[in-house]
């Protein structure tokens, strides 16, 4: 297994220079406008693990895009485990905001990032982080050190909510049996404090919309006399919080799972600098639920936020409207026990039952995802654990984050696999904002990682 840092060296730059390639693709999932370099990214993935050794590999179809199958089965008796990632990437809007073109990935240095970091959509999240795997099997088949069997299930649709993917498994339950299933898609602490996700928040998302008269009236002529729908939808939003910060919509926390003083306790272990997270985002100050420090709001504690917020004139210079219609698109991120179908239930409820008499509001749901939790009692922990200290010479820290990849909790239901999750970017690598980028060192640093997860993993499983 030590062969694998002779592999990289030798290797690296092919390495960088293929990632770069699957990066220049446009396979931007949301807009339709970009159907075909979403399929072409397919075929390359499908491409890289012909490459890499598999013996099988397959583009299979879904109702919406496909999922890239491939494996290597060295013996039956011996695990299987099934790599999940993505190769979809979310829009990379706004444009103007990014230091270089989107799809024409650059390497430069940053502070975090001495060794350069590769910057492009979708460099950390997903294909970045999906191709490590890719690249860790092809070193395994090539030196005769894959352990185990492999699988891989690549996915398009991520980033708009994998709503192809329950059927999917549901009609490939056997294709897919395995024994665990292992996921670089989230983030660790920092380059010399490396961490292991034991949790990921659900999602419930909705987009609401508030009409009041039935067009669009001067609002000097009608100004102060009618419901404005943007007033009124602003109003209905800012009561959506307590002055604690609490979410107001009745039953919101009626299964949120109480997290015990002792594991608080051990949670706030792991590090985290207030000021420096407060300078990184040049905020004054954080805001969120009393009671809570700052990691466990955005880890243990469900949310309410609105996500974008539209309607009226918002061309240049001014115009002097009343609008008929306002919307907004809200996301709450949910814990362990609550449901995304109850909660977005409980939400529009709440929602029409305060709108004033003069407006009328519809709440259409979007996707939703349930939350999940690990134990770290599993041989894929202790794995996974012992691969981290192995390649960063330190114990990984469980954590929970506040992400959310709702297949997760799907292979648990469907398939009855539990998940690893390996991850290697850093909060900083800005995925889903501009100037997303992905650590040349945290890439091949997960190359080196993922190969000694499948020998401790195999080991344990025997
Ligand atoms: N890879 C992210 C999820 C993630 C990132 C988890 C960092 C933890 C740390 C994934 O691609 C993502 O963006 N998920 C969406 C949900 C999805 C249903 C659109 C999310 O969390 O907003
Ligand atoms: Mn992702
Ligand atoms: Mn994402």
């Amino acid at each position: 297994m030590e062969q694998i840092n002779n592999y990289i060296s030798q290797h690296k730059d092919r390495f960088i220079s293929e990632l770069i390639e699957l990066l220049k693709l446009p396979s931007i999932s949301a807009d339709s406008a970009f159907s075909h370099d979403v399929l072409e990214t397919a075929k390359m993935v499908q491409q890289s693990l012909i490459n890499a050794g598999c013996d099988q590999t397959e583009i299979c179809e879904t109702k919406g895009y496909p999922v890239v199958y491939a494996e290597k089965m060295v013996d039956p008796n011996l695990p299987t485990i099934l790599v999940y990632g993505h190769y979809d990437v979310q829009p990379p809007d706004p444009i103007n905001l990014w230091d270089s073109p989107p799809f024409e990935p650059v390497i430069k240095k940053t502070e975090l990032h001495p060794d350069g970091a590769i910057f492009a959509r979708g460099a950390c999240d997903d294909k970045g982080q999906m191709y490590m795997h890719v690249k860790a099997v092809e070193f395994m088949i090539k030196n005769n050190q894959l352990p185990c069997n492999v699988k891989f299930m690549i996915e398009g649709e991520e980033e708009v909510g994998s709503d192809s993917l329950a059927d999917f498994l549901h009609d490939n339950k056997e294709k897919l049996s395995n024994d665990i299933i292992l996921i670089s898609d989230t983030g660790m602490i920092a380059n010399d404090v490396p961490s292991i996700t034991t949790g990921l928040r659900g999602l419930s998302y909705v987009e609401v919309e508030v009409t009041g008269p039935n067009r669009d009236l001067h609002s000097g002529i009608y100004g102060g006399a009618v419901p404005n729908p943007i007033n009124v939808l602003a109003k209905m939003i800012a009561s959506l919080h307590d002055n604690d910060h609490h979410i107001t919509v009745p039953h919101f926390y009626d299964k949120v799972v109480v997290v015990s003083k002792a594991e608080r306790e051990e949670m706030a272990k792991a590090p985290f600098n207030l000021e420096e997270y407060k300078k990184a985002l040049d905020i004054g100050d954080v805001m969120g639920e009393k009671g809570f420090t700052t990691s466990e709001r955005y880890s243990i504690r469900p949310t309410l936020d609105v996500n974008g917020i539209w309607g009226g004139y918002t061309g240049e210079g001014a115009k002097t409207v009343i609008a008929s219609k306002a919307y907004a698109k809200i996301s709450m991120r949910l814990v362990p026990h609550q449901d995304p179908d109850e909660i977005t239930d409980l939400f529009s409820k709440h929602f029409e039952s305060i709108a004033p008499k003069g407006v009328k509001v519809k709440v259409t749901p979007h996707h939703g995802g349930l939350p999940y939790v690990t134990n770290m009692d599993s041989i894929g922990y202790k794995a996974a654990a012992k691969a981290y200290e192995t390649t960063f010479g330190r114990t990984p820290i469980p954590e929970r984050t506040g992400g959310s990849i709702p297949i997760v909790a799907l292979f648990e239901q469907v398939l009855g696999s539990k998940t690893i999750l390996m991850g290697f970017g850093l909060d900083s690598d800005a995925i889903h904002s501009p100037n997303e980028h992905f650590g040349v060192w945290n890439y091949l640093k997960g190359i080196e990682t993922i190969p000694y997860f499948y020998k401790y993993y195999t080991e344990l499983y025997s």
